[in-house]
């Protein structure tokens, strides 16, 4: 939540400063900043409520001219979004500038001792109480801002990535993070600052990603010392970046959500790449051939994280237990948290996060590491806390996903998390290498499959005028298509503001049955599964509450077909892998939907792609 960026260089700052905003947007986008060290000597700040754009607007007859600057944007969280509450923050006396991504938890007590020493504040934000206590600092006690900056961190609790500038310092931005990201791109001359490499990708490849309590002190000239808050220096790891342009843009899309559902084949394709060798009949996943023992001895899987990560954890639950027999629970990462959780050594905990940076999921592998479980990351960013605080993982591959509301993180993580299952079984003997082979060369063809289903595009836009004015949906779906039916409500909700409900379909006459009639459509994913059978009852029990179905078969079916009011078929599958080739048609009503309602899909109202507060 909220996007950091920073630039100290002979560019054009505002430029490449607002450049980095757009591309952070999918972080928060309720307020929108700049901080810029003018040729006067002086700190402008130009904030305003509202997007990127807006702030665009509102500079366009403003002097920008400077060399170094800092920017924001915003995802609120103390303060209501408004101009006053947008960042970049001021000290009182107009010294520093502050940005900030994070929450300072105790910033009431600090707030109220800086008042009693006649600190007056002028908006609700935690993070104005962090700018006028490091100015406090370095007033009281005649310091650099390096050491205010360190000071003031000392006595903060929370999670912070920031940025700072000083009036009569421009050739300085000390940045620093404790729980929340930041990464400081190293060009030619010139340093960048962002929340995550995407706002410097063109101007550099070589990054360094700062760790949880390091300070970076970034000075023209190319010099970059990064410190911790006792002052000890730590090594610079330079990373090359292996990110293209391209992926950050629409590419003839009119929108990041409907790119990412139509690059589906190729996210899957790069996702399965070398994983699945031998024409399908071997699987392999270097994080579990590197930690045999682990999931030999893994007496059960514990699976946290949130929103669509979660369910495809879900999924994730059904693949493990059907293929390795291993007892698996699926976690709220929010809930298992505070739950005072039961943790074994012997058991391993799988966190699933596209951003890898999550703060419930972090938290909750916190918890698992102290407990002693081993635990293993499943995440897409590169180089994202996720990975680098468990103990192996597995990359997802899909590339950048800038539509807030996820689509192939989704799949990819579906996917791997069905390769994880197969070399578990592989390891552990649970399925004959027959079953494995048969599973293996679906999975070959899943990027085509996927690619089939996308065809029903078209055809899925006609459908959507039809439901776009419901003001309620269920979805209903039995094993591998309950997850499913949980992700397309979620989308449906996400992206169009209708309320949508998934239930599993057998649960459906324990209460939701009694909402159903003709305003309200239902959803039913029902392809040919070992529960077909079952859910045929399930569409015959809504058709008979006079309810209007849209129900996803596989094709050829004539049963259902027959019974709802509309069908969208998708190629069969094994049903391990139904539930990546049924989730896409959803994305799809869900996204068409949205679009008749003249919604922005790609920045739904109140979210925020990367949730790194509680
Ligand atoms: C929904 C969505 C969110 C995220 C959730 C977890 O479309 O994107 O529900 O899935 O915020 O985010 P990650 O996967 O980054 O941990």
């Amino acid at each position: 939540m909220c996007g950091i960026v920073g630039y100290l260089g002979e560019g054009n700052v505002y430029d490449i400063l607002i450049k980095g905003l757009h591309r952070l947007e999918y972080r928060g986008y309720d307020s929108a900043g700049v901080a810029l060290v003018g040729k006067d000597g002086r700190i402008n700040i130009f904030k305003t409520k509202g997007k990127v754009s807006n702030l665009e607007a509102f500079c366009a007859d403003k002097n920008l001219d400077s060399s170094v600057g800092i920017a924001h944007t915003r995802w609120a969280t103390h303060g209501e979004p408004s101009d006053t509450n947008a960042h970049p923050h001021f000290s009182e006396d107009g010294n520093i500038a502050i940005v900030h991504n994070g929450t300072i938890e105790n910033y009431k007590v600090l707030k109220d001792a800086l008042e009693q020493h006649g600190c007056t504040f002028h908006s609700e934000t935690d993070t104005e109480v962090l700018a006028q206590l490091i100015e406090y600092i370095r007033l009281t006690n005649k310091c650099s801002l390096l050491s205010a900056v360190r000071q003031a961190l000392k006595q903060v609790v929370g999670a912070y990535a920031i940025a700072v500038l000083e009036k009569d310092n421009p050739d300085t931005i000390i940045a620093a993070r404790q729980s929340s990201p930041l990464v400081i791109g190293i060009g030619d001359g010139e340093f960048f600052l962002a929340s995550d490499a995407t706002p410097f990708v063109e101007y550099t490849k070589e990054c360094v990603y700062l760790k949880d309590g390091e300070i970076a002190e970034i000075r023209r000239g190319e010099s970059l010392k990064i410190t911790n808050l006792d002052n000890v220096e730590a090594e610079i790891d330079v990373t090359t970046l292996k990110m293209s342009i391209s992926q950050l843009e629409k590419g003839g899309y009119p929108h990041f959500m409907l790119k990412e559902i139509f690059e589906q084949p190729d996210t899957l394709r790069d996702c399965i790449r070398g994983r699945v060798v031998d024409r399908g009949s071997r699987i392999i996943i270097n994080g579990i051939n590197d930690h045999k023992d682990k999931f030999l001895g893994a007496k059960r899987i514990v699976i946290v994280a949130c929103g669509t990560s979660w369910h495809a954890g879900l999924l994730g639950k059904y693949l493990l237990q059907d293929m390795c027999r291993i007892p698996v629970v699926v976690e709220y990462a929010s809930e298992f948290r505070y739950s005072n959780p039961v943790i074994d050594k012997d058991d391993v905990v799988i966190a699933i996060s596209q951003s890898g940076e999550t703060a419930d999921t972090l938290a909750a592998i916190q918890i698992a590491k102290k407990a002693g479980a081993f635990v293993f990351g499943i995440s897409n960013v590169v180089g994202s806390s996720i990975p680098r605080e468990t103990y192996a993982g597995c990359y997802i591959h899909v590339g950048p996903e800038i539509g807030v509301a996820s689509t192939k993180a989704f799949t990819g993580q579906v996917m791997v998390l069905t390769l994880i299952s197969l070399a578990i079984a592989q390891l552990r003997g649970t399925l004959t290498q027959d079953e494995i082979e048969q599973v293996g060369k679906a999975v070959l063809k899943i990027p085509t499959y996927v690619q089939r289903v996308l065809e029903l595009a078209d055809r899925i836009e006609r459908l959507s005028l039809i439901f776009t004015y419901a003001r309620n949906f269920l979805y209903l779906g039995r094993g591998y298509s309950y997850p499913v039916a949980l992700e397309g409500a979620l989308k449906l909700k996400e992206i169009s503001y209708i309320h949508a409900e998934g239930y599993p379909a057998a649960e459906m006459k324990h209460g939701p049955i009694a909402l159903i009639d003709q305003e309200m459509p239902t959803v039913i994913i029902a392809p040919k599964d070992h529960l077909y059978e079952k859910i045929v009852s399930n569409v015959q029990q809504v058709k008979a509450r006079g309810g209007n179905i849209l129900a996803i078969v596989t094709e050829g079916d004539t049963v259902i077909s027959n019974i709802a009011d509309h069908v969208l078929e998708v190629p069969e599958m094994p049903e391990c892998l139904t539930p990546i080739i049924t989730s896409v048609p959803l994305q799809l009503l869900s996204y068409y939907i949205a679009i008749n309602k003249g919604k922005d899909v790609d920045m739904p109202r109140n979210l925020a792609k990367s949730v790194t507060v509680e």
